[in-house]
């Protein structure tokens, strides 16, 4: 069985520019992420450089990771930083008491996320902690990392071997400040939030874009009162610059609530229940898009998605607190939708970070204490799609789609996005059906195109997924597409995510 779908795009009529940033990432103290994912520390077996595992840098450099935030998510709030500067065996260890109760000893600090940021030219999202630090903290972690001359933190700093300040453009003001962040009212958060924002300075020519806690999902009483209180009456209540984002955090599962179900068994009730989810996320942007218009018309405070992404039941016989999941074609769809939804709202949505990089929810990478390491369906997502980042989006108009209804609403099964830079074209497109293969033909519009590459991501089923001894059963392949007058053909197989590249001329 077979469907038929057909979509317009004006080549010549740009969009908004795709930040970069959307495809941010998300490294938390939790579980194997850190210790054993992304450092494995310098005395073991596993290459690595100052600890950090080069298998896995040298897969995520691929990606070209353009920021990635650390410490936490829930972590952040309990995380003193000065517990992870100077020699590491005189560090003081913690408890981990949001993730498993395990004890942390702190090897993996403020030097150690920074090497890593530049081993990988990410930028750096520091989440500063307002749930159970001072003011006085957060603001000499900024001093610490980003201040030149001898100030008592960048003596500090330079003690424990680094001269030169580093460059920390993306500073988080608290998580998830509604829950494990403090469980604070917005009105008492934002007023605590801007407190601490005020003295997070800029240190030379280090610019702070500081990121006030949002909501959860499509909570717009918080996002509401936390612009009214960002904005100022007497100037037009336009925001006062204490904040340059205000985050929001949107998971995607297959039930309702907070109910998971497993990552790789799962009937067509499940997944259809999870694309629903994850289509959903437009909704919510544009929720949150419009109280944030009626605030800032001139978009002057970007909106955020700093955790996003697939969250299911742990493997079985995992640590409950670790959150290890597997990752199938399904993960791999729902990231390509987001992304689409992502590309269309670039206007006001600066970036987003999935949660999170490696062995954790939706990961790119998945490792083992054996050495290996594999890279999931997600992961060849975000590689397929690198040709988006700071490119300009084109509007694309979908004329005709099969959809299906889903609970008490009607789903397009074709997801689709392109966008145009340096002389070329790049097209995304899902084929959601679990078993009718799709034709999509699309009309390309204003300016003439040539096929430079198709590929294609699919898997033997929708639960196909990759691991030690299968690490390509989901891999991208090279396929044909047709192109006649501008028309481009694409034919899908079921449940498969394909980018074809073009050249204009
Ligand atoms: O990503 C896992 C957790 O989910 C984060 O720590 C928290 O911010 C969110 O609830």
């Amino acid at each position: 069985m077979s469907t038929t779908a057909r979509a317009v795009i004006d080549v010549d009529v740009t969009g908004p520019t795709i930040s970069r940033h959307l495809y941010g990432h998300f490294a938390e103290h939790l579980g194997r992420c850190i210790y054993g994912g992304l450092y494995v520390g310098e005395d073991s077996p596993i290459p690595n450089e100052g600890g950090i595992r080069l298998d896995v840098v040298e897969a995520l450099k691929a990606l070209g990771i353009p920021n990635l935030r650390w410490p936490g998510g829930c972590f952040a709030d309990e995380y003193h930083w000065r517990d992870g500067i100077g020699p590491k065996d005189q560090r003081p260890h913690m408890v981990n008491s949001h993730w498993g109760d395990v004890v942390e000893n702190n090897h993996f600090g403020t030097h150690e996320f920074m090497a890593l940021c530049e081993m990988l030219g990410a930028d750096a999202y520091v989440n500063g902690n307002v749930g159970s630090g001072t003011v006085q903290e957060m603001s000499e972690w900024v001093e610490y990392l980003t201040r030149d001359d001898d100030s008592e933190m960048a003596r500090l700093r330079r003690s424990n071997g680094r001269d030169a300040p580093w460059k920390v453009p993306f500073w988080g003001i608290g998580n998830e400040a509604w829950g494990c962040g403090g469980n604070m009212r917005p009105e008492y958060y934002v007023d605590e939030a801007r407190r601490y924002a005020t003295f997070c300075r800029n240190h030379g020519d280090n610019r702070l874009y500081r990121i006030a806690a949002g909501a959860s999902d499509d909570d717009l009483t918080w996002t509401r009162a936390i612009m009214e209180a960002l904005s100022c009456l007497g100037c037009q209540r336009q925001p006062d610059g204490v904040f340059q984002g205000l985050s929001f955090h949107y998971y995607t599962h297959s039930g309702s609530g907070l109910k998971t179900e497993s990552a790789t068994e799962f009937g067509p009730a499940q997944y259809w229940g999870t694309m629903a989810k994850a289509a959903d996320i437009e909704r919510v942007i544009r929720a949150h898009s419009a109280v944030m218009d009626a605030y800032d018309p001139n978009r002057t405070v970007g909106l955020i998605c700093d955790e996003w992404g697939t969250w299911w039941d742990v493997e079985p016989g995992t640590n409950p607190g670790f959150l290890f999941q597997q990752n199938t074609m399904r993960d791999a769809l729902v990231a390509g939708m987001h992304f689409d939804i992502f590309h269309r709202h670039a206007a006001r949505l600066t970036m987003a970070n999935i949660a999170q990089t490696v062995n954790v929810l939706q990961s790119m990478i998945l490792t083992d204490d054996d050495g290996n390491m594999v890279l999931t369906p997600t992961y060849h997502v975000f590689e397929m799609n690198r040709g988006h980042h700071d490119a300009s989006s084109l509007p694309t108009h979908v004329i005709e789609a099969p959809s299906r209804e889903v609970g008490d609403g009607e789903l397009s099964e074709l997801s689709i996005s392109a966008s145009t830079k340096d002389g070329g074209v790049l097209l995304s497109v899902s084929n959601l059906s679990l078993d009718e293969s799709m034709t999509v033909t699309v009309d390309l519009r204003g300016r003439g195109v040539t096929h430079r590459r198709s590929r294609l991501l699919s898997g033997s089923t929708v639960r196909s997924f990759n691991d030690p001894g299968d690490p390509d059963a989901v891999a991208p392949r090279e396929f044909t597409t047709a192109m006649t007058d501008g028309v481009l053909t694409v034919d899908l197989p079921a449940a498969s995510f394909a980018t074809i590249e073009l050249d204009l001329v």
